[in-house]
């Protein structure tokens, strides 16, 4: 099975891991997760997730990066020749087309979220936050997200800068970023960490991170769990499928996914750790939504010594680590436009660009002109946060699941995943029971069907 991908393969395994954990490590660690954790009671919740990454996540990381390493193609075409080789019905690349649908859908509100994280870095930089005041941060927050033309030129300068990467190729430049900006911005987690244990109420944050309490633990909360661990592996939607099809044939992939899987679960952590005690010890709400990094670290970074440099120098790691994760969000659909609509990479970069970057603008609105507009409580951007994390990854989770463990031949899947008998069938259980039922259960649990 020797394919070979017409967009160019990974330098190495190495490569391939940088440029996995530059997909995975973004906003959703160090942004989604603690508002997440925060909305949803604590403990509890980032038990699940954490229950999730091992036992669905991992598992089904594996899997989707199998698939693309066989089909070397982009996941709508790689699930079009791997269902003809396994002689599958063609409905498989439908698989494909819920993770372009997907990916155009979080890179649009991802962007205006970078978007903030670029308007924080600047705003770090000189001083705004310095000596600054509770009140003072929700008045930063509230005028930033208030004025729609200021959201609307921060996220038309990430979506730029995302399609610029996209256009010169993925490997160019990632490989590089990766190498050195993650390590930095894991170095100055530790050191919010290390802030927030001497000024926050440390133990009440980690209380709050690792001590469940069950009874907060809805239906919901357990959805929402699943799809953070999705959303943060960067799971279910061909992200990590695209990566795979450049991986090496001799890198093995149980080894290379599960850094990735952990490198990025540490990260999310480490946020966790640096958030809730500063969360606590300004007595903010751990329960108010995106805003909650934004507020607390502002109010870090405007105490701590030296904290325009820290703080700017923070909120640019966060916007590179975020920019990483938006140019795998819609490597999928480009790639399918260079294979079978045989434009240029140029073109299918900005074409793609342009769309996401149209969609996105629905979110600029919802946080002030369309604040008002809900169905069934939520706004436009939760909908999409909503409908694409909690739902759409999960469902692309479950039908890879289903592809690699049931349609797909054991020798063929063999081929790929070179794993010592015990571990190889343990892991093909867990993919064929463990992963579907517990997905298909989850759903149903917070549909409240039981
Ligand atoms: N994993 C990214 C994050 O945690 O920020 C977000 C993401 C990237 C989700 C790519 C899905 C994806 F395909």
């Amino acid at each position: 099975m020797a394919r070979s991908s017409m967009h160019g393969h990974w330098s190495s395994r190495l490569a391939f891991i940088l440029a996995a954990t530059g997909s995975a490590v973004g906003l959703g660690n160090v942004w989604k997760f603690p508002y997440v954790a925060g909305e949803n009671g604590g403990g509890a919740f980032v038990l699940v997730y954490v229950a999730c990454v091992l036992l669905l996540g991992w598992p089904v990381m594996m899997a989707e990066v199998m698939l693309g390493r066989r089909g070397r193609h982009s996941p709508v075409n790689t699930m079009r020749i791997l269902a003809e080789e396994e002689r599958a019905p063609r409905a498989w690349t439908l698989l494909g087309w819920l993770g372009i649908v997907a990916g155009f859908l979080i890179l649009s509100y991802y962007s205006v979220i970078a978007g903030w994280t670029l308007a924080y870095t600047v705003r770090a930089a000189v001083g705004v936050f310095d000596g600054i005041t509770r009140e003072g941060v929700e008045q930063v927050f509230g005028a930033l997200v208030a004025d729609p033309e200021r959201l609307l030129a921060w996220h038309t300068i990430f979506m730029a800068l995302t399609m610029v990467v996209v256009a010169r190729g993925v490997e160019h430049g990632l490989e590089r970023a990766v190498r050195f900006l993650m390590p930095a911005l894991f170095l100055l987690l530790l050191l919010l960490v290390g802030y927030a244990m001497a000024q926050g109420d440390f133990a009440r944050g980690v209380a709050f991170l690792f001590k469940p309490d069950f009874s907060a633990l809805t239906g919901q909360a357990v959805l929402a769990a699943m799809g953070q661990a999705f959303f943060s592996l960067s799971l279910g939607m061909g992200a990590i499928m695209m990566y795979g099809s450049y991986l090496p044939q001799h890198a093995s992939i149980p080894r290379t996914t599960f850094t990735v899987a952990m490198s990025d679960t540490a990260v999310a952590l480490l946020a966790g750790l640096a958030i809730f005690p500063i969360v606590f010890g300004e007595g903010l709400a751990p329960d108010q939504g995106p805003s909650l990094i934004f507020k607390t670290l502002a109010l870090a970074f405007g105490h701590m010594p030296a904290g325009a440099l820290f703080g700017s120098l923070f909120f640019l790691l966060l916007v590179f680590a975020a920019w990483t994760s938006a140019i795998s969000l819609i490597e999928p659909a480009v790639a399918w436009l260079i294979e079978s609509r045989r434009m240029r990479r140029v073109e299918a970069a900005v074409w793609a660009g342009t769309v996401a970057w149209l969609l996105g603008i629905g979110t600029v609105l919802s946080f002030n002109a369309w604040s008002g507009y809900t169905l069934w409580g939520r706004t436009f951007f939760d909908l999409l946060d909503y409908l694409t994390s909690n739902v759409m990854l999960p469902l692309g989770g479950l039908a890879i699941a289903l592809f690699a463990a049931w349609v797909m031949r054991e020798a063929s899947v063999r081929e790929e995943i070179e794993l010592p008998g015990r571990a190889f069938r343990l892991w093909h259980a867990v993919l064929r029971y463990v992963a579907p039922a517990g997905i298909v259960l989850i759903f149903l649990n917070a549909v409240g069907a039981f």
